[in-house]
Order: C-alpha cells, then structure tokens, then sequence
C-alpha cells in the first residue's frame, strides 16, 4: 500500500517517534511504500512530498521537533484546499493518510473523511485537551519541563522571599498547569476552566506569608483569565484557524500581584521551551504505539478512525468523537489543586 504521513499543527516532542514507528512496520512488515507530507496541510495541498524510508528516519527516536515539518495551515480555509488535496492523494496514489496533530489538524481530517478520503488520525498536544484519548504524547514532556523550572524557581524566590508567576501553556485546557502545579507544589495554580477571582488571588497569597512563609510560587495557565476580564495576548490578529496568540497573562498578575500585596514579584514565561527538545521515555513509547496500531488499522481497513490510549491500552475511537469536544479539567480535580493554596 502507500501511505500518506503528515504532521501538522504547533511541534511537539514524539512526533519523530510515530514517523519512525509507522515506517518501520510498515515497511519491513506490510512492504508499504510511506510518502511523508511536508510542512503539515501545505504540504498535501501542495504536494510537496519526500518518500521516508527505514534507512532516513533512523536516529531520530529521540529528537525533538518533527522532520516533516509543520504548519497551521487550515485546508478548509479556501474551497480549493480541498479539491488539492484530493487530487494530491489521487495523484501520490495514496491508500491512507495518517494526519498526526491535535484538534485543528484532526477536526481538518475528520472533515476530509466525510469528503470521501481515508483517513486515520494521531493524536498529538502537548495541551493533551483531545478528547477521545487519556493521553496525547508530548504532554508528559511538556509536564516534566515545567516542573523542573517550577523547582529552580522556588528556589530563587525562597532566597528573595518573593512572589514567582510561572505562565505555561494551555489555551483552552489547564492540564499542563495542573499536573506541573500539583507536581512542582504550586501554592496557586490558575486554568481556563475556572475563571479567577484576583482579590481571592491576593488572599491566598497574604494568608500563606501571614503564617511565616515569605516567598510564593503562583503557576498560570497562558490561557487563563479573570472573572471580568479576557485572554491576555500579545499581539493582534489569529492564525488560520482562528486561534489568538495568547500570553501576557503572568506579567498582567506580577503587577496586580505586587500592587495589592505588597510583597515583591517576578513572572516568568515559559513559551516554547515546553515544546522543544527530547521526547520523555513516556512519550517515545506511547508515541511508538501510537505509530504501530496506526499502521496496523491501515490494513485492518480502518478509516475515520482515531488511535487513542484507554486505560492503558491502545484503541481505535471515531475521529468524530476525539474533535467534537476538548478534554477540560474537571473540577474535582481543580479542588484537589486548591487543598495547597495558600
Ligand atoms: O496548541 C498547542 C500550543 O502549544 C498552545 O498551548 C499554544 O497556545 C500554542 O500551541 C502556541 O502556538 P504557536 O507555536 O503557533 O505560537
């Protein structure tokens, strides 16, 4: 068979995982011929390919990033997009195309699935808000890197008796902050599912300092926002997709924070650090199996289908389930969070 590969939406660490997985099945098991799309749906829309064969994606387990490349191209944008795209797959003689990214590039998928092309999806955030699935790879990374900057800043802020707000990712869902917060012991941890309250913000900070501890640690979700208030961003306009470019929440806070407190305080952002680098051993795993049982569900006949991890086994869900809703953090486990605030 050929089958198409393509990464598409932000980065993410154990996408080079997958590539090398679904090659290396595909190709020494089922003799497959893997055409690799480049730069995400430009690169379908524009059939721009490379062949990946066993011998080109060795060595690349363990990097960060995706050598396809990727974009946030949206083929639905324009009526054209689509009618290139199926005349890409017509043309490459594509069987499958395996689109790996998260709800923009999966919701694209499901779409091109109802026009009548093959399609089977993995699931990739590091926001890890897809729904369908309990974990995407690259968020455990994500997770693990910000825990180690939540420690190094507790650190500097205990020896400055200051107030440290940490922005990480997470745009419409606090996971990242969630599980770096619980695990990095954040004294505050603010997500988009529950807006704040900022004098109940203040609170929790005069409290713990009126108990003789002087330095706070406040995680944030670039996403999170006020009560009465709207997403921080940086700049104006939105990508192809719609989407904003969020950030500025932390310094938003560091002022409110130092203003109605009095104590001193610094943010920090983390960005695209959380992105970058080495996948964790989680999700080079995880991001193998995913590759393995979507080359297997090719030739299993599969199609609009979404592989996903469910309760420690890998599964095939309707792509149609994994994009009609985000995974959001639920508030019990929101208040599990909030037993160490302040
Ligand atoms: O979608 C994942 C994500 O990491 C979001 O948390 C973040 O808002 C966005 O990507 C940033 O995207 P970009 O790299 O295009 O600025």
């Amino acid at each position: 068979m050929r089958v198409g590969v393509m990464t598409g939406g932000g980065d993410c660490p154990g996408l080079n995982a997958v590539i090398r997985a679904i090659v290396r099945k595909g190709v020494n098991t089922y003799g497959d011929t893997i055409i690799g799309f480049r730069q995400g749906w430009k690169g379908v829309i524009e059939n721009i390919t490379a062949e990946l064969t066993v011998e080109n994606t060795r060595g690349i387990l363990h990097r960060g990033g995706t050598i396809l490349k990727t974009s946030r191209t949206n083929p639905f944008k324009t009526p054209e997009g689509v009618e290139k795209i199926m005349q890409t797959l017509k043309d490459q003689q594509i069987d499958c195309l395996l689109p790996i990214g998260g709800e923009d590039t999966l919701g694209a998928a499901n779409k091109l699935h109802g026009e009548g092309a093959r399609v089977i999806g993995i699931p990739k955030t590091i926001d890890n808000d897809l729904s369908g699935t309990d974990f995407t790879f690259g968020f455990d990374t994500a997770v693990n890197i910000a825990m180690e900057a939540i420690d190094r800043l507790h650190s500097t802020a205990e020896s400055h008796d200051r107030v440290i707000v940490c922005e990480v990712m997470g745009r419409h869902a606090g996971w990242i902050a969630m599980h770096s917060g619980i695990a990095g012991g954040a004294d505050i941890i603010l997500i988009p599912e529950f807006p704040f309250d900022v004098s109940e913000v203040v609170d929790h900070l005069k409290h713990r300092h009126s108990t003789g501890v002087n330095f706070s640690i406040v995680v944030v979700a670039e996403g999170a926002m006020p009560a009465e208030g709207s997403f921080a961003t940086l700049t104006e306009g939105v990508d192809s997709f719609g989407h904003a470019r969020l950030g500025g929440i932390a310094q938003a806070l560091e002022t409110e924070m130092e203003s109605q407190t009095g104590f001193e305080t610094r943010h920090t952002v983390l960005g695209h650090i959380q992105r970058g680098g080495p996948p964790s051993a989680f999700d080079r795993v995880l991001g193998t199996r995913f590759g393995i049982a979507a080359i297997d569900a090719v030739h299993q006949g599969a199609s609009g289908q979404m592989v996903a991890l469910r309760g420690g086994d890998i599964k095939l869900v309707p792509l149609a389930e994994a994009v009609g809703t985000m995974k959001l953090v639920d508030r019990e486990f929101y208040e599990l969070a909030q037993v160490f605030f302040g």
